[in-house]
């Protein structure tokens, strides 16, 4: 019987051990001289730029929740407070960019519950805990947050979102404003580029368009479309040069999806005529309502940077180059 016990307490001993190196072993990788920076939403589309650009400058933790795209990624749900907060005090990093959320806009209104959870609740937890332990925080919030009637909007501008999507993430700037001193959001739109499995406007066209199939887009919908690798690059400058407050950073050009579309189609040397335009008022897919004209006005943000926001033209190019490298 005493052999057994002594037995298991050694087993445990061992495990404790263990377990202990492995943390010390984590620490100590990330005690290196680049600072650390957290990524949530490490698997989406933005935050897969954020971590490819942000590693010449930091020690990047990738942060995702269901799908790794990286194999140090670590597992972290936002709604879970108590994981936010064991993992930030174990890293202590010196900034997190936020850019986890659901981003689905019609699932946001038909999932309202889980939808707050994610893009409000995740976000409080979030703010604090970067409080907490002094992190810089940089949001990634939406253009969706403006009701559409005037476009061109400027950070003075009033919020007045007209969808459950832009509700939560308007919710969660004002987290953000009141729950972390050293915070930094960052708005933007229409968000393209590629990425190994999620979709966007931009991948959507170019697939359908090669499978030869008509597709219908709506000319009376207005954004300022952002190559993810573009913010990703704004993102990094402005963290070095510890931009604080709320800047407006995407594309430098306001276009219709219709007329976006097109131009997807002629740089990737597509059918144009499969591109037929709609009226939003005709489309019976959206469940949620868009703001018309979302478009945002860049200016503040360029006056900071040495990195600017791509128009269209300079983003698709992009793009291409990537795909035939
Ligand atoms: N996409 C746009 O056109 C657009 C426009 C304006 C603003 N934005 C904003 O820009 C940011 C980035 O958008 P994106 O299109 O790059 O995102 P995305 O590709 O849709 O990816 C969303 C990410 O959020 C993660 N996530 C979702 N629920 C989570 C949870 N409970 N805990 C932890 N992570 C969770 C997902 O992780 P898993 O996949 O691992 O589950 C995924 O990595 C978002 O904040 C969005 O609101 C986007």
């Amino acid at each position: 019987m005493k052999r057994t016990i002594r037995n298991v307490m050694k087993n445990i001993n061992r495990r404790i051990n263990k377990a202990s190196l492995a943390v010390t072993n984590r620490r100590r990788k990330l005690s290196s001289h680049k600072k650390v920076l957290l990524v949530t939403g490490a698997s989406g589309l933005l935050g897969s730029k954020i971590v490819k650009i942000a590693a010449k400058h930091f020690r990047v933790v990738p942060l995702h929740n269901t799908k790794p795209l990286h194999t140090h990624s670590l597992k972290l749900d936002i709604t879970n407070a108590k994981d936010v907060s064991s993992l930030f005090h174990e890293l202590k990093p010196y900034a997190v960019v936020h850019t986890a959320s659901e981003t689905n806009v019609d699932k946001c209104e038909t999932e309202r519950a889980r939808a707050w959870e994610i893009n409000v609740e995740g976000t409080q937890n979030i703010a604090s805990t970067s409080n907490e332990i002094g992190a810089k925080l940089v949001y990634i919030s939406t253009d969706y947050v403006f009701d559409g009637e005037k476009g061109n909007y400027t950070e003075e501008d009033k919020p007045s979102p007209i969808n459950y999507y832009g509700i939560t993430k308007l919710e969660g700037e004002k987290r953000v404003m009141e729950n972390c001193k050293n915070y930094l959001i960052l708005r933007t739109s229409v968000l393209y580029g590629w990425h190994p499995w999620r979709q966007n406007f931009a991948t959507w066209i170019i697939d359908k368009l090669k499978q030869n199939r008509e597709i219908t887009v709506v000319q009376d919908h207005f954004n300022t479309p952002t190559l993810a690798d573009n913010l990703a690059e704004m993102t990094i400058e402005a963290i070095q040069k510890n931009l604080t407050g709320l800047y407006h950073a995407s594309g430098s050009e306001r276009i219709s999806r219709y007329d976006f579309a097109l131009q997807i189609a002629k740089t990737f040397n597509l059918d144009l005529s499969l591109i037929k335009p709609v009226k939003m008022s005709q489309l019976k897919a959206w469940i949620a309502r868009r703001p018309r004209d979302s478009s945002l006005c860049t200016e503040k943000i360029q006056k900071q940077l040495k990195t600017k926001p791509l128009n269209i033209t300079q983003g698709l190019k992009r793009m291409k180059v990537e795909a035939e490298a």
